[in-house]
């Protein structure tokens, strides 16, 4: 039998994920619902076995040193894991792992649930409605863009792109994607038709991004990638905020160089360009893509699952790095 590990936990997560980690390891959880400040957790990660993190986490070189060199993972819950420094954690021989696949869905659902969103006017049309402004039907109420038939541009084809492009089909879209290299299995699963990235900017009616964040996709869509759009597009992010140039995505949706943006995430979350909150052409979302019952507790299992293995010696299921 391994020894018991020290735990600790950034956040409260969903119950049976706890639950589980208590069986086994000795736990600390921070008590508030909210993110520790940085120092907060250079002292609360010290001297633990391992750190259940979370993506609001900055986890640097400073915390590794801090928690101690007998701390051997830090469970990232999330899929993303640009908060970690991947590189200075495998130096000092720490395991990173992250949460994949049992978010697909739910993430892929959300880039659809702001898809329809911004074509048919959703929140417009609710905040229209509340505040007495309908005064019945009208023929040219609130006219928003047709979905199916339409093109679907799909930046990005990793698991999430893979299964949003996967549910277009009962819409009867075509779809053309953009990656580093071509995908066959992408290709195999939605029909899409491999393109450059000009191309796809050019041609799509809805152009949605699922890529990782990193020194390369920063700024992915940007004034350039905006000019290149129809004035009927509409652009999905549900990745990580700075893949899209807010400032440039301001300008495109204020000028209508775009139809419109849904967008789950920002570029300084918590914070939100301010001249983004007043463009009606776009739905916003406080990073909400996993926020399902189910998906954030099987996130929290795979944490738990990932420190209870390398507490046993064995490799954490979805680890990252090592
Ligand atoms: C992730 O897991 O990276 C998501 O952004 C969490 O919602």
């Amino acid at each position: 039998m391994s020894k018991r590990w020290n735990v600790y936990v950034t956040r409260m997560l969903p119950q049976p994920a706890i639950d589980l980690l208590k069986e086994y390891c000795d736990v600390e959880i921070n008590p508030d619902d909210q993110v520790l400040s940085h120092e907060e957790l250079l002292t609360k990660v010290k001297g633990r076995d391992a750190v259940l993190c979370l993506l609001t986490d900055t986890i640097d070189d400073e915390v590794f040193a801090a928690a101690g060199s007998q701390c051997k993972l830090f469970a990232n819950y999330a899929v993303g894991f640009n908060n970690v420094d991947v590189e200075a954690a495998t130096k000092r021989g720490v395991m990173i792992s992250n949460t994949p696949d049992v978010l697909t869905d739910a993430t892929a659902d959300l880039a659809w649930t702001l898809l329809f969103s911004v074509a048919r006017r959703v929140v417009e049309s609710d905040k229209y409605l509340r505040d007495g402004k309908f005064q019945g039907w009208g023929p040219m109420l609130l006219l928003g863009r047709d979905i199916t038939g339409k093109t679907l541009g799909v930046i990005g084809t990793g698991r999430i792109g893979g299964n949003f492009a996967k549910k277009a089909k009962g819409f009867e879209m075509k779809i053309l994607y953009n990656d580093v290299t071509p995908n066959p299995q992408f290709e195999a699963e939605t029909g899409g038709v491999y393109v450059d990235k000009e191309t796809l900017l050019k041609t799509a009616d809805f152009i949605s991004v699922h890529v990782p964040l990193l020194p390369s996709t920063r700024h992915l869509i940007s004034t350039n990638e905006f000019k290149l759009m129809k004035p009927t597009a509409i652009l999905i992010n549900t990745s990580r905020g700075p893949v899209v140039d807010e400032k440039a995505l301001v300008y495109a949706l204020q000028t209508n160089e775009i139809w419109g943006a849904g967008l789950d995430v920002f570029e300084n979350e918590p914070a939100v360009e301010p001249r983004l909150l007043e463009c009606e052409n776009a739905v916003l979302l406080p990073h909400v893509a996993s926020a399902t019952i189910d998906t954030r507790t099987n996130m929290g299992l795979i944490a738990v699952r990932n420190i209870l293995a390398a507490m046993q010696g064995a490799v954490p299921p979805t680890l990252v790095n090592i």
